[in-house]
């Protein structure tokens, strides 16, 4: 018996002393018409996670116009493009802020990512390969619209959150996204996030006719993932240079926002092969 007791133990001890790796998640946050709040939702979400247990790096690929450290009032040491250019290692490019987010800031680097020679490439799978298994979640905060460079990481991430507003002109093109990822994978999974509605009625309302429209001409069933109020302590948030969860914790948007994160973690979400799949299909796709 006390054999038994000492060996769960250390058993136990064991088990603390090396975590269990993580199946890492690869999700990408797009939208089909630009400044629809992405990237202010990406940094939100990350932390609502964090705040739920998880841990979170989100990785700027927006090319050219990477800027969510901006959101947060981070200047950024080292970019993917010092990682490349200086043969760092991954960890050396990783930022902290807040809650212990993690962030991979874009900077100019990623701009040729589809363009790199095959060392650098190599060198760049590997290295990103290397965080499989050490965060519950990557958050990809891609640019908008289709480029070449925004469908690749699209179709490598184990989900696309889609963001639009309920507006008719962010909606066409988000639509516009779903079929043209539909067209290339119809497997692909992909949940809407309605930002900066009114009220949940307009913005209940712009999802079902989404979702019924999609359903109709695509047959692609889009789950809608939530709905976030039109709140003015946002752009607040933005002038702060702080995330709104943060520096406006019981603001709608907050409230609405952990709401989400929580449903997020309830239902079951589509895991392909992590990480590494991620990098395997982002270069060979
Ligand atoms: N829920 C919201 N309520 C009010 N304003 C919002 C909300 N979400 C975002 N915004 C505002 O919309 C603007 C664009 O936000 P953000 O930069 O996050 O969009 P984006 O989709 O990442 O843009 P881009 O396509 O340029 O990368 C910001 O000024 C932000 O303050
Ligand atoms: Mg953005």
């Amino acid at each position: 018996m006390r054999d038994q007791a000492v060996q769960l133990r250390e058993k136990m001890n064991k088990k603390q002393a090396k975590p269990a790796a993580k199946n890492t998640r690869v999700l990408a946050v797009t939208s089909g018409k630009g400044g629809v709040g992405k990237s202010n939702f990406t940094l939100n979400f990350a932390l609502a996670l964090i705040e739920r247990g998880k841990s979170v790096l989100i990785i700027d690929v927006d090319l050219g116009f990477a800027n969510i450290d901006i959101l947060f009032g981070h200047v950024p040491r080292k970019t993917v493009a010092n990682m490349l250019e200086e043969q760092l290692s991954v960890q050396e490019v990783i930022e902290t802020g807040p809650l212990g987010l993690q962030l991979i800031a874009g900077g100019q680097g990623f701009s040729g990512l589809l363009e790199l020679d095959g060392e650098k490439m190599a060198r760049f799978m590997e290295e990103l390969g290397s965080l499989q298994g050490l965060v519950d979640f990557v958050l990809l905060d891609t640019g908008a619209g289709l480029s070449e460079n925004n469908m690749r990481f699209l179709l490598a991430a184990d989900e696309v959150l889609l963001v639009t507003t309920p507006e008719p002109t962010s909606i066409t093109d988000a639509y516009s996204v779903v079929k043209m990822m539909h067209a290339k994978d119809s497997e692909l999974a992909i949940r809407l996030v309605v930002n900066q509605c009114t009220d949940g009625k307009e913005g209940r309302q712009a999802a079902v006719n989404f979702a019924e429209v999609a359903g109709r001409f695509l047959a692609k069933d889009i789950r809608t993932l939530g709905i976030l109020p039109a709140d003015p302590l946002v752009p607040q948030s933005v002038k702060k240079q702080q995330a709104f969860l943060l520096a406006y914790p019981n603001s709608l948007a907050s409230k609405a926002l952990r709401q989400l994160a929580g449903d997020y973690l309830e239902i079951p979400s589509p895991f392909k092969i992590g990480l590494k799949g991620f990098v395997m299909k982002l270069f060979f796709k």
